[in-house]
């Protein structure tokens, strides 16, 4: 280093250390004499908690996982593994929800590790007060790769898992989904989110397009999120048109693809039993119907279909969204909708999928495994709705390059046109939910009642509020 650069930086640090020794360290020693210790804390080494009242719907135990067999044959070497291969091989048994069904619990975990699909793990149950259960080990088996099917024990309102009979992980709290119905027609997986980019823009348009189409449940899986973005989600999950799921794994970085199945599997089992439809999409795709609406189009499938299969074509998308909240007419001028339109014909190759989470037993990235006898997948004609991919052509994305690599091998470019009543809802919506999260306005002295300004007077003043 250029020793030029010592000196100062040694000065700066000085002042910096001093700064902070006198703002955390002021002392009073005139007082010492004058202190008197007038009680003590007493903190017992064990709390007696009050006994567990079994509610009636936890009042159950099971003995049998349900579609045990398919789940076994599933699991076996070679069946779904390579399936699953992106997984990371060292992924460390942590704990990410646990769902309540009625015949069983699925405890969502980010051990990925491919190759021991099927090995051996450990469901250990705990009572209101986080004691175990004695004698209620249920050994268990990784399947699909991060997910673990437990009986229900009654009593038991915490579980957590372990490779052998030594410590478990913390218990984590059952998540309901006893519903004898599923509350909503058509639920929505909103892909991974991760890096610190602000992404709020592209999940607003993105949410508020599926609420158009008759989605009223989006499933997020968040591994590392901004405050914007977090603040948006927020908003969805206080309206009721979101569950966020918080994944904290060991590994540092961003390498995402490589966490895809976490968030699928997450996302799978949270809808089980809680949307009838899932549509395991990302937050840059949408699912585009023409003419007749999605929900009368499968309702007119009858009860026979478990997995749909979309179309797909991409949308070149020259600028990233905006990341910095200005204004709401910024906002309504950033909608990807309105602003993009050049695309190729859709096609089959690597299609995305709606699936009934309560009739498959496994979904992955484009398509599902072990479906329930009965019941058959359905390719959707594109001229009925196909999936819109927005992809940025930046450097800084994976498979940007999509456009001039498309040109070389000769396929046609177009525009499309979408219904200006549309575009105008969906502007007017994103606008709301954005306006409502981000637009603020600062505190001023007129804001303040008079007798509160008084007695803040010196605050108010640092504040730089009132004079
Ligand atoms: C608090 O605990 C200390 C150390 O055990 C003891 O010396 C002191 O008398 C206690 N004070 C009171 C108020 O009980
Ligand atoms: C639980 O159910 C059993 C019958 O299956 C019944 O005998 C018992 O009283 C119930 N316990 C509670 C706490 O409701
Ligand atoms: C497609 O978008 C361009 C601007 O990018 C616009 O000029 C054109 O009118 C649009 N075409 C259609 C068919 O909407």
């Amino acid at each position: 280093m250029d020793s030029s650069l010592l000196f100062p930086i040694v000065i700066l640090t000085s002042i910096l250390f001093l700064y902070y020794y006198n703002r955390y360290e002021i002392a009073f020693p005139e007082l010492t004499d004058k202190v008197v210790y007038i009680e003590n804390v007493s903190v017992h080494e064990k709390i007696e908690f009050a006994k567990c009242r079994v509610e009636i719907w936890n009042n159950k135990t099971t003995w049998e996982i349900p579609r045990i067999e398919t789940l076994k044959l599933l699991a076996k070497p070679g069946v779904t593994q390579s399936a699953t291969t992106e997984g990371l091989s060292d992924g460390q048994l942590r704990l990410v929800s646990a769902f309540l069904y009625e015949d069983e619990i699925v405890v969502t975990t980010t051990r990925q590790r491919p190759a021991q699909t099927g090995t051996p793990v450990y469901c250990r149950y705990f009572d209101c007060n986080r004691v175990e259960i004695p004698g209620s080990i249920y050994k268990s088996f990784f399947m699909p790769l991060t997910s673990v099917h437990c009986l229900r024990k009654s009593g038991a309102s915490f579980i957590s898992l372990s490779l052998s009979d030594d410590k478990p992980q913390s218990p984590i709290p059952l998540t309901h989904r006893l519903f004898k119905q599923p509350p909503n027609e058509l639920g929505v997986c909103a892909g991974q989110i991760y890096g610190l980019d602000k992404k709020w823009m592209q999940i607003a348009e993105f949410v508020e397009h599926h609420k158009l189409i008759g989605a009223t449940m989006f499933y997020f899986s968040v591994f590392e999120i901004d405050g914007m973005t977090r603040m948006l989600l927020d908003e969805y999950e206080r309206s009721g048109f979101a569950e966020v799921s918080i994944i904290n794994t060991e590994y540092t970085g961003t390498a995402a693809m490589l966490r895809h199945m976490v968030q699928i599997h997450e996302c799978f089992y949270r809808a089980r039993q809680h949307s009838k439809w899932l549509l395991n999409i990302d937050h840059d795709e949408f699912l585009m119907p023409r003419e007749k609406p999605i929900l009368t189009y499968i309702r007119s499938l009858g009860d026979h279909v478990a997995e749909l299969v979309f179309t797909m074509r991409r949308i070149a998308k020259f600028r990233d969204s905006i990341e910095v909240y200005h204004n709401i007419k910024e906002v309504s001028s950033d909608i990807q909708a309105v602003n993009y339109n050049l695309t190729h014909s859709p096609s089959y190759q690597s299609p995305k999928v709606m699936i009934r989470p309560d009739k498959v037993n496994m979904m992955i990235v484009h398509w599902s495994y072990g479906m329930e006898p009965g019941y058959k997948v359905h390719a959707v004609p594109a001229n009925i709705a196909t999936l819109n991919h927005y992809r940025t052509i930046s450097p800084k994305f994976l498979w940007s390059d999509f456009v001039a690599k498309l040109i070389k091998q000769d396929v046609k470019f177009m525009h499309f046109t979408l219904q200006k009543e549309y575009l105008k809802r969906l502007r007017e919506n994103v606008a709301q939910v954005v306006g409502y999260v981000f637009e603020k306005h600062d505190v001023t002295c007129e804001n303040i009642p008079e007798p509160i300004q008084k007695y803040t007077r010196p605050y108010l003043k640092k504040m730089k509020i009132c004079e």
